[in-house]
């Protein structure tokens, strides 16, 4: 589950990452709004299941990283990274990711990229770039489900972005008028987020215990 916005729309709490893992999450990704809240950097320095951004810099505390076991016994790695077209990011994903996705691989056959990226494009290269190397590529941070699940030639799943668990009657998240607002005017606003249209969206991803993908689907789930 990519976690970044649980707190009241920008950041978490190490509270909430708790709840998200008592929930059935077995990992929680971030993205750019990871440090927004206090003592969140204690919190992922010392867990090993809620990562942040793999190139989020060399001083930032927490990990990239994170290997877990699935019920039938196989290990999943999953990986975080940071996109770098219109998002500010002290190292570039593509300097990292080969180097990251050797590692995932020496320890657990099923890897999982979240690609936590503004471009579409950049989205869209990671996948072909690491096709037939990972069990999937999902996009996250832009809010708004793509209508391009599929599975590479090389048997590794992707979609550009797997949309968002939240309001949907509202800008992203935010309540409409607030963000409109901020957008018209370009004064302050401070954002608070949307109640209406709650839907749970994701993926759901097939694979082998050899971690290649047979399948992915888009979910859009009404709540
Ligand atoms: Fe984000």
């Amino acid at each position: 589950m990519n976690g970044e916005n649980i707190a009241d729309g920008a950041g978490i709490t190490g509270k909430l990452a708790d709840k998200l893992l008592a929930s059935g999450a077995d990992v929680v990704t971030l993205g750019n709004h990871t440090y927004r809240r206090p003592g969140i950097g204690e919190y992922l320095a010392t867990s090993d299941v809620v990562i942040r951004p793999a190139n989020a810099g060399a001083w930032t505390p927490g990990h990239g990283l994170a290997v877990v076991e699935a019920r039938n016994g196989v290990s999943v790695a999953v990986l975080n990274l940071l996109g770098s077209l219109f998002l500010e990011v002290p190292r570039s994903p593509w300097e990292v990711v080969d180097e990251l996705v050797d590692e995932a691989r020496r320890r657990a056959p099923v890897v999982v990229v979240d690609f936590h990226a503004e471009a579409t494009s950049e989205k869209v290269a990671m996948a072909r770039w690491l096709d037939g190397r990972v069990t999937a590529v999902v996009g996250t941070h832009t809010h708004v489900q793509t209508s391009d699940a599929r599975v590479l030639p090389g048997g590794t799943a992707a979609i550009t972005d797997a949309g968002m668990t939240g309001p949907h009657d509202s800008v992203i998240g935010v309540k409409a008028e607030l963000a409109i607002r901020r957008m018209r005017t370009r004064l302050p606003v401070r954002f608070e987020p949307a109640e209406g249209g709650v839907r749970i969206e994701g993926v759901v991803v097939d694979c082998s215990d050899d971690g290649r993908a047979s399948g992915i689907e888009a979910l859009r789930i009404d709540v």
